[in-house]
């Protein structure tokens, strides 16, 4: 805590009760200034709003393997809601044992990114959700295919035309996506050892984790992972000052270039959010780097072009895992019983 206690030291020698109530008051203003807590209540959305009928039915369809061609993946395969909302493997496994590209970012608290995807490629939730059912690599499935899976199963007929009250097909491939967004804005994990901290409770942190909070501001590492998400929220380069070898940052995946297709996007990626971080390994896009405090090294030589001695780094991993919320108590839903119309699972090849 270099800044607070160089500032302090002279007041520190006169009285010695003042320092440590001091620097926690001047920590947690400095904290208020760049950082918002997981609300308790679930958040709004623009043109969607969540109502229990839509959170219901999403969550099934969240669960549901029949999303998928071969009626073995679902969203929760890869995004598991007990296991931090992703799948903690190097980087997805999808329909036929196909290997994607990318690591599974956690589906938890995604609602506070400004747009979806390692490289922002979906503005939002809902835009999100159709990928995956598509992907040759992930559910690889057609939209009519899960209409028609959909229709034939008449406890999800009557569940749409609940949620969807005012329209006239509510079983669409757009609801869908509706539905699962809705139920995603109810995956957040408030009251985070951070957040109590951030609410005023000054002895939510230890000193160990008070540091890293300090370091993580002092450093430079809020200027791009800040907000109520810690990161989700803009653009920077994979190696602003050092570009991490191959390994870790392997050449094929240029990130926002292949959104934007201008030569300053190359290797741009989103800030990851830091939310929950403890419990997603492997990180990076490429889930090369499975160790939370080597993560922590990468990014000051790559971001801040620094080498964090190792007392930092484990202050700043520390503070890190302070991150960690109560996570979303889900209870396993009864899935609507499949028909003699039910479109039957496509081989994997
Ligand atoms: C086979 C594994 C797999 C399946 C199945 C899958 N996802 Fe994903 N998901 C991923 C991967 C990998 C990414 C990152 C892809 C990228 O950035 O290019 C991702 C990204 C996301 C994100 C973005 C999070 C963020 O921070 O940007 C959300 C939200 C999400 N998936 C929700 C879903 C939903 C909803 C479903 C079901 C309809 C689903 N996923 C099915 C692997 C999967
Ligand atoms: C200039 C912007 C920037 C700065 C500064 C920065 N980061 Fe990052 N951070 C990123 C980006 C971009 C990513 C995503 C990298 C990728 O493509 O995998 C990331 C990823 C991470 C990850 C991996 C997250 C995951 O889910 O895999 C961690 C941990 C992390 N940063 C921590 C830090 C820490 C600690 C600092 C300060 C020492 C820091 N970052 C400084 C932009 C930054």
């Amino acid at each position: 805590m270099k800044r607070i206690f160089v500032g302090l030291s002279l007041i520190a020698a006169t009285c010695a009760f003042v320092q440590p109530a001091m620097a926690a008051d001047d920590l947690l203003a400095r904290a208020k200034e760049s950082f918002k807590a997981i609300p308790t209540t679930v958040p709004e959305i623009a043109d969607n709003k969540v109502t229990s009928d839509k959170v219901e039915l999403g969550k099934m369809l969240f669960m549901d393997p029949r999303l998928s061609a071969s009626h073995l993946i679902s969203c929760n395969t890869c995004h598991n809601v007990g296991m931090g909302g992703d799948d903690n493997l190097e980087t997805s496994i999808g329909h036929g044992w196909a290997k994607g590209p990318r690591n599974a970012p956690t589906a938890f608290n995604a609602v506070f990114n400004i747009a979806q995807f390692w490289d922002g490629r979906a503005a939002d939730l809902k835009a999100q959700a159709k990928g995956p059912v598509q992907a040759g690599v992930e559910m690889n499935n057609k939209p009519e295919r899960v209409v028609e899976t959909l229709k034939s199963m008449p406890d999800y007929v009557a569940m749409f035309a609940k949620a969807f009250p005012n329209d006239k097909d509510p079983v669409s491939f757009d609801n869908m996506a509706r539905a699962i967004e809705a139920f995603e804005a109810t995956l957040i994990t408030p009251n985070s050892k951070f957040d109590q901290f951030l609410m005023g409770d000054k002895s939510a942190l230890n000193k160990v984790e008070a540091e890293g909070l300090d370091l993580f501001m002092e450093k430079g590492c809020v200027a791009c992972h800040a907000g109520t998400n810690f990161g989700g929220e803009g653009y920077y380069p994979f190696g602003v000052v050092e570009k991490p070898g191959s390994e870790i940052l392997p050449e094929g995946d240029k990130g926002r270039f292949a959104v934007t297709e201008t030569a300053d996007d190359s290797y741009v990626f989103r800030a990851a959010p830091l939310r929950n971080i403890e419990l997603t390994a492997p990180y990076f896009h490429s889930g090369k780097v499975w160790d939370l405090k080597q993560a922590v090294s990468i990014m000051g030589t790559s971001q801040l072009g620094e080498k964090l001695s190792e007392k930092e780094v484990e202050s700043i991993t520390a503070f890190l895992r302070t991150l960690t919320g109560d996570q979303p108590k889900i209870e396993y839903p009864i899935l609507p019983k499949s028909s003699a119309t039910t479109p039957k699972p496509l081989e994997m090849k």
